[in-house]
C-alpha cells in the first residue's frame, strides 16, 4: 500500500490545485482532508485518471506513503497548521518530511521546525505564489528550513514549479523560516504594487477624467513598456470587465473596501522591528486598514469638499507622467522588500540569496514583471549590498522619473487624489539620497526634553546641553 510519493493535507483551492500538479507531473499523490465531502467531490469532479488516491484518515495517508514520507499541509494557516501537525504526529517516523505550503508567520514556522527536529522529523516553510492558476500549472515556490530537508522535496517541487527562461521557479530560500519569510516580503511587495496600480486608476479616472476603457488601455500599453507585471495586466483585463447585468464596468460597482489576511501586516512588523524603512509597503497596509472605514469616509466626504480639478480632455503627458510615477513606486517597493530581506538573512541567519529570489519571482507568482530581470542583473554585481539604490543603474532609473513622479503628486494634490504608495516611494528616495537630514533637531530636541544625549559631526564622544535660555 506504500505507493504514493507525496501526500497532501488540506483540499481547498491550492490543495486540489497543487495535487493535480504533482500527478500530472508524473508524480503519486495520496489527498486528505478533514472534512471528507470535500475530498469526495474532489475525486468526483477534478480527477481524470491521474495518479491520485484519497485517505479517509490522517492515519491512512501516512501508510499510503513511500518512506521517507513526504507530506504537503495546504491547510488555513495558524491553529489548524499546529493542530494537524498534532494528529499526523502518532503517525511519522524519524527521517519524514512535512512542509506547509501555507501562508504561515515565519517564526511559527521556526517553532515547528524545532519542535518537530526534537523528533526526528524535518520540517519546511514553503512559500507558495500564483493563486489558484498558479497551484495547477506553475506556482513560484519558496521553501526554507534545512538543506536536508530541502533535498528530499527538491526534485518534486522542482517539477511542479513555474519554468521562465531562467529555469524552473522553485530555490532553496535558506535556513529556518526563510522561505516564509521570502513569502510575506512578496505579498508586501504585491501590496504595494497593487496600491500603486489602484492610485494611477484613481488619477486617469478622477484627475483627468478617463473612463473605464481608457484606462484599460492603458494598462494594456504599459504592460507592453518597461511595467510589463501580472498586475498590470490583469487591471487592464478587470478594468474592461462588465457587469452583465448593468452592461457597466464590473469595477465600478465593486465596494472600496480591500481585504487583507495579514502578510502585509506581518511585513510591516518586521521592518519595524528590524529596524528596515518600508515606507511604501507600509502604507499600502495601512491604505487597506483605512478603507474599511468606508462609513466614516462617507460622513466626513459630505462636509469636506474639494474644488472639482478634473481635466476636460485626456492627457497625453499626464498620462506618460503617470506611468514613469508607477514605475518608480515599483521599483521603489522591490527595493524596500530587498532591503527588507538582507537585514532579516543576515539577523536571523537565514543566508538566503536574494538573486535566487529574484528568480524565483520570474514567473508563476503575483509580482513576476519585467523589472525583476533588471533587478537580478543589478544585485548580481553585488549581492551583499544592501541597497539597490547603492548602484549607479537603478540610481538613474529612479532619478530620471523623480520629475514626472512629482508632477503627479502636485496634480493629484489639486485633484485631491491620496498617492500614499507613489508618495512614500518618493519620500523614500528623497530622503535615501539626503546626505543630511533634519534628525539633527530631533536629537537636539531629545537631549533638551529628556537628557538622551546627542553626538557632533566635528568632533567624537557623546554629549549632552543645558539648553535653557541664558
Ligand atoms: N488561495 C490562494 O490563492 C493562496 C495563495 C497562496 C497561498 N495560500 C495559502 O495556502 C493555504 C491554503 O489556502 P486555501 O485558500 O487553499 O485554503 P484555506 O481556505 O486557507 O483553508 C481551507 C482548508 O484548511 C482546512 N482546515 C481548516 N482548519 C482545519 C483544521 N483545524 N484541521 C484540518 N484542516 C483544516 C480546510 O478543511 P475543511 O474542508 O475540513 O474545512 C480546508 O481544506 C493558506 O495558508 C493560504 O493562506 C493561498
Amino acid at each position: 500500500m506504500n505507493r504514493c510519493e507525496i501526500g497532501i493535507i488540506g483540499l481547498a483551492v491550492m490543495g486540489q490545485n497543487l495535487a493535480l500538479n504533482f500527478a500530472r507531473h508524473g508524480i503519486s499523490v495520496c489527498v486528505y482532508n478533514r472534512t471528507r465531502e470535500r475530498t469526495e467531490a474532489f475525486m468526483r469532479e477534478r480527477v481524470r485518471g491521474e495518479p491520485i488516491t484519497p485517505a479517509d484518515s490522517l492515519e491512512e495517508l501516512a501508510r499510503c506513503l513511500t518512506r521517507p514520507r513526504r507530506i504537503l499541509l495546504m491547510v488555513q494557516a495558524g491553529l489548524a497548521v499546529d493542530q494537524v501537525i498534532e494528529a499526523l504526529l502518532p503517525f511519522l517516523e524519524p527521517g519524514d518530511l512535512v512542509m506547509d505550503g501555507g501562508n504561515s508567520h515565519y517564526a511559527d514556522t521556526e517553532r515547528r521546525m524545532e519542535a518537530l527536529a526534537a523528533r526526528g522529523i524535518r520540517f519546511l516553510g514553503v512559500g507558495i505564489s500564483g493563486g489558484e492558476k498558479g497551484a495547477l500549472l506553475g506556482p513560484s515556490i519558496m521553501p526554507g528550513g534545512t538543506p536536508e530537508a530541502y533535498a528530499l522535496a527538491e526534485e518534486f517541487l522542482l517539477r511542479i514549479a513555474a519554468q521562465s527562461e531562467e529555469g524552473p521557479c522553485c530555490a532553496y530560500m535558506g535556513r529556518g523560516g526563510a522561505g516564509h519569510f521570502v513569502k510575506m516580503v512578496h505579498n508586501a511587495i504585491e501590496y504595494a504594487f497593487m496600491q500603486g496600480i489602484a492610485e494611477a486608476y484613481d488619477f486617469m479616472k478622477n484627475a483627468l477624467g478617463m473612463p473605464a476603457d481608457a484606462i484599460a488601455e492603458t494598462f494594456a500599453r504599459w504592460n507592453e513598456g518597461t511595467l510589463n507585471a501580472y498586475l498590470v495586466e490583469l487591471a487592464a483585463r478587470v478594468l474592461r470587465y462588465r457587469d452583465p447585468e448593468t452592461g457597466e464596468p464590473l469595477v465600478e460597482r465593486i465596494l472600496d473596501q480591500a481585504e487583507q489576511k495579514g502578510t502585509g501586516r506581518w511585513a510591516a512588523q518586521a521592518a519595524l522591528e528590524l529596524g528596515v524603512p518600508t515606507p511604501t509597503l507600509t502604507a499600502a497596509v495601512i491604505a487597506r486598514t483605512l478603507s474599511h472605514f468606508k462609513a466614516d469616509r462617507e460622513r466626513i466626504a459630505a462636509g469636506f469638499p474639494w474644488p472639482d480639478r478634473r481635466s476636460e480632455a485626456a492627457d497625453p503627458s499626464a498620462v506618460t507622467d503617470l506611468e514613469a510615477a508607477l514605475n518608480l513606486t515599483v521599483l521603489s517597493a522591490f527595493s524596500q522588500g530587498l532591503w527588507l530581506l538582507h537585514e532579516a538573512s543576515r539577523a536571523y541567519r537565514y543566508g538566503t540569496d536574494r538573486t535566487e529570489v529574484l528568480r524565483v519571482w520570474r514567473a508563476g507568482c503575483i509580482i513576476r514583471a519585467r523589472w525583476l530581470i533588471f533587478l537580478r542583473e543589478i544585485l548580481r554585481e553585488d549581492p551583499e549590498d544592501p541597497h539597490l539604490l547603492f548602484h549607479p543603474r537603478f540610481r538613474q532609473e529612479l532619478q530620471g522619473r523623480l520629475p514626472a513622479a512629482g508632477r503627479v503628486l502636485a496634480r493629484a494634490f489639486e485633484a485631491g487624489i491620496p498617492m500614499p504608495a507613489l508618495r512614500t516611494a518618493v519620500d523614500y528616495v528623497l530622503s535615501m539620497r539626503r546626505a543630511r537630514l533634519p534628525a539633527n533637531l530631533i536629537q537636539a530636541q531629545r537631549d533638551a526634553f529628556g537628557a538622551h544625549t546627542y553626538q557632533r559631526i566635528d568632533r567624537p564622544g557623546t554629549f549632552h546641553t543645558e539648553w535653557e535660555e541664558g
